[in-house]
């Protein structure tokens, strides 16, 4: 496994793999839900490269960016060990020269929803490193997580919408034996926060089963301590929820200080699931 951290170094390196090239980005502090997508891309593509960047462009004033964990050396073992071939892992200075870019990606009306809505020039910074690092990397196939699941139905959006020929695969969430899903931002709940933070897919499970928020927004009301921000029901396009068949629930959260965000597959009047 070959890592780099400079354009030249990253232009020579990818001009060394071979069949279709896979990429998997991240922000790094990698965990079982990155180890999925590695998997994915190793088992479907000839070639794996993995970025790392903790992209500023995505963090309000107010968010995380300076304490977001940064665990590089454990990054790469894990990379090593899902047969990653590449790894473009740039500093801030490397992606963005001139400093930050004055031309971003618009994300349309769906970035102004949900996320959008409460992170304001949230997508435009995620499309912005998003569409970068696929000028840079120049892959053929590019795996998402469904955890983040506005943010793969923009990044399918933009590819459309700017002909890049990229095929781009979802990959379900992955949750701890007791239902929280698999986050970077797991690590600053302490214990009780931790505890807490279930209510996010409990909430999801009771609204799936019942087919309305309502029942959601009750187990809500049972934790306190969790700030609600959001609990929709969408069509899976996140347009306005149907009346039967495959529509997305989604939740967003406040405990403590750490926002968490969560989802899940429902078909309504028909068995719930975890769908994509
Ligand atoms: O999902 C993430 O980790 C980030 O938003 C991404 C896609 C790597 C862009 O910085």
């Amino acid at each position: 496994m070959k890592v780099v951290a400079t354009r030249p170094e990253l232009r020579a390196g990818r001009a060394g793999l071979t069949g279709d090239v896979a990429v998997v980005m991240t922000m790094g502090a990698l965990h079982a839900g990155h180890a999925a997508l590695l998997r994915r891309a190793r088992a479907e593509a000839g070639s794996l490269l993995l970025t790392v960047f903790v992209n500023p462009l995505q963090f309000g004033p107010a968010e995380d960016l300076d304490r977001y964990p940064r665990t590089l050396e454990a990054d790469l073992e894990l990379a090593r060990a899902e047969g990653v071939d590449l790894v473009f892992a740039p500093s801030r200075e490397v992606m963005y020269p001139g400093g930050d870019p004055a031309v971003r990606v618009d994300p349309g009306p769906l970035g102004s929803v949900l996320e959008g809505a409460s992170r304001p020039g949230f997508f435009h910074g995620v499309l912005t490193v998003v569409n970068k690092l696929f000028q840079l990397t120049r892959p053929d196939l590019a795996y998402f997580g469904e955890k983040d699941y506005q943010q793969l139905g923009l990044i399918r959006a933009m590819v459309r919408d700017f002909d890049l020929p990229i095929d781009v695969r979802g990959v379900p969430t992955v949750r701890e034996p007791d239902g929280l899903a698999r986050s970077s931002r797991n690590r600053y709940l302490a214990p009780a926060e931790r505890e807490a933070a279930l209510v996010l897919h409990r909430a999801l499970r009771a609204a799936a089963e019942a087919g309305s928020v309502e029942a959601g927004l009750a187990e809500y009301a049972l934790v306190p301590e969790v700030k609600l921000d959001y609990l929709v029901l969408t069509d899976p396009m996140l347009g306005p929820a149907p009346e039967h068949g495959p529509a997305r629930l989604l939740t967003a959260a406040w405990v403590g200080g750490t926002r968490l965000i969560d989802n899940l597959g429902v078909r309504l009047n028909g068995p719930v699931g975890e769908q994509s």
